[in-house]
């Protein structure tokens, strides 16, 4: 399997990409932490991965809370003794343009969004270097590389600060063979892309900006994902994977 004997940690697992992330690891081998918010999601997602006959735990995590995070990293350690992979998934969506945007909006969205993917990424590093290095994967975002017109400010923001300090993470910690990617979805069919968008109408604009003419799955993310987790990606590093069915190669 692509992921024998691997352990991986994955924010915002309950549900969307992030449950489809950890689904697929645990078909692969790996040893999984799902942490999120909500609580009986992610129990339920991980018990769905036990029944399968995966290994999954659920951790309660804010990714906005450095304590969370240092929880989170002792369970991982304590549990399994090490961490080869971190999935920095957790994210929101935000709404509206510059003038729109209320400042805790703004500030909201780059808590999670940016200083979430930071605080896992300074705990999953130590336990990745003792055990000789490690794959971290952060999730942006199309609208990180090319935002859309109806796209806020606040989240392509947030998505190209994400795009960028993986590059910088992959490039400070290369030397320790640990590696940083990020991976850009395109419109994919989860609660967020109705949250963002609930006029149908918007939604068919939105499809029809993508060439092959519909939106992605989950799965089509999450099999990107395990690329760069595995070592079949082992010589690449502050690279970024686009999944988003052509809409940004226009
Ligand atoms: N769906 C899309 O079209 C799309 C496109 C591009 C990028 N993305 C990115 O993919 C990632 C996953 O999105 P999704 O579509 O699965 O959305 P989703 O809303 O279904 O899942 C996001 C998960 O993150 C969790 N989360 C939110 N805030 C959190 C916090 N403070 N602490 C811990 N967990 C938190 C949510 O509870 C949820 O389980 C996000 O980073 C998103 O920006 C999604």
């Amino acid at each position: 399997m692509r992921l024998d004997n691997k352990v991986a940690l994955i924010s915002g697992g309950a549900r969307g990409i992030g449950a489809a992330v950890a689904k697929i690891f645990a078909q692969e081998g790996a040893k999984l932490v799902i942490c999120d918010i909500l609580e009986d999601e992610g129990r339920k997602t991980a018990e769905e991965i036990t029944t399968a006959g995966g290994e999954c735990v659920f951790v309660r995590l804010d990714v906005t809370s450095e304590t969370d995070w240092e929880q989170a990293a002792a369970e991982v350690t304590n549990r399994f003794g090490r961490l080869d992979i971190l999935v920095n998934n957790a994210g929101i969506t935000a709404r509206g343009n510059v003038e729109e945007t209320s400042v805790a909006d703004w500030t909201r969205t780059m808590d999670i969004n940016v200083k979430g993917a930071f605080l896992g990424s300074k705990q999953a590093i130590p336990i990745m270097r003792a055990g000789g290095g490690g794959s971290i994967i952060n999730i942006s975002s199309g609208a990180g590389i090319a935002p859309q017109p109806g796209t806020s400010g606040a989240y392509a923001a947030s998505k190209g600060a994400v795009r960028i300090f993986s590059k910088s993470t992959a490039i400070q910690y290369a030397a320790e063979n640990i590696r940083c990617n990020s991976v850009h979805p395109g419109p994919i069919e989860t609660d967020m892309l109705r949250a963002t968008r609930p006029d149908e109408n918007n939604l068919e604009i939105m499809k029809g900006r993508v060439p092959l003419g519909r939106f992605g799955r989950a799965e089509e993310i999450a099999y990107g994902v395990l690329y760069l987790a595995s070592d079949e990606s082992s010589f690449v590093t502050g690279s970024e994977l686009v999944i988003d069915g052509g809409r940004t190669a226009q």
